[in-house]
């Protein structure tokens, strides 16, 4: 018995100390550029899809019409394809300097059109920690979270007018013209808010 205890605690203290020596003299990558740590990729993966899983909304209250979807593609355009690009336009210069790598959402092997909608939806409400990935929780309103949401949902078939508002000229960030689209418009008050949207915070 004393042996078999003897062999648990060893058992247990060789890969602490194994791990604390790996992070304690630097060997932890921390640069985007450096190779991720063995499984860090899948247990980062499994550890967001299980969080979100269970706090995605099921219910989406509205649906991918045309105008929602354009509506999607401006606050898209303004505030996403930045990291997340545009379709048939190479990837932007901060998508290749992050880690992880922001998804292209536009490109085939990429687009989260078989994700359920919520679960975007979570992913733009609240982003992703240590990712890049920003929440646009603070300033996007309930209506435009889904429609950016509907609109990835949606990314293999948008309507044209629709592709047109997500591949027009973006204004630059530091313009000295008045732009016609500000970079986040003002949330809505309640006039657009569903009463079957339900807050989980
Ligand atoms: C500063 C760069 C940046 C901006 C701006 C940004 N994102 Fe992201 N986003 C990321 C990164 C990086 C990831 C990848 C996270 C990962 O792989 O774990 C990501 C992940 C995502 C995902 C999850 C994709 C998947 O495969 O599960 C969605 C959806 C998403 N972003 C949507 C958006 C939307 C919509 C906006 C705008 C409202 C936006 N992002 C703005 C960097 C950004």
């Amino acid at each position: 018995m004393k042996r078999f205890i003897l062999g648990v605690i060893i058992g247990l203290f060789i890969p602490a100390v194994i791990g604390y020596c790996y992070v304690r003299f630097g060997f932890a990558p921390i640069a985007t550029s450096a190779q991720p740590m063995p499984f860090e990729e899948k247990a980062a993966k499994m550890i967001m899809r299980a969080h979100m899983t269970k706090e995605m909304p099921k219910n989406v209250p509205m649906q991918p019409t045309e105008d929602n979807l354009t509506q999607g593609a401006n606050i898209y355009s303004s505030n996403c394809s930045f990291c997340h690009g545009v379709p048939d336009q190479p990837a932007t210069l901060a998508a290749k300097g992050m880690f992880p790598l922001p998804p292209q959402l536009f490109n085939k092997d990429e687009m989260v059109t078989d994700d359920p909608v919520g679960r975007t939806y979570w992913t733009v409400k609240n982003g992703l920690r240590m990712t890049g990935m920003p929440g646009f929780g603070e300033m996007l309103s309930e209506n435009q979270l889904w429609q950016v949401s509907l609109l990835l949902s949606q990314a293999d078939k948008l309507p044209p007018a629709t592709k047109a508002a997500l591949t027009k000229p973006q204004p630059t960030t530091s313009s000295t013209t008045p732009s016609t689209t500000p970079a986040v418009t003002p949330k809505p008050s309640t006039a657009a808010h569903h009463h079957h949207d339900h807050d989980h915070d």
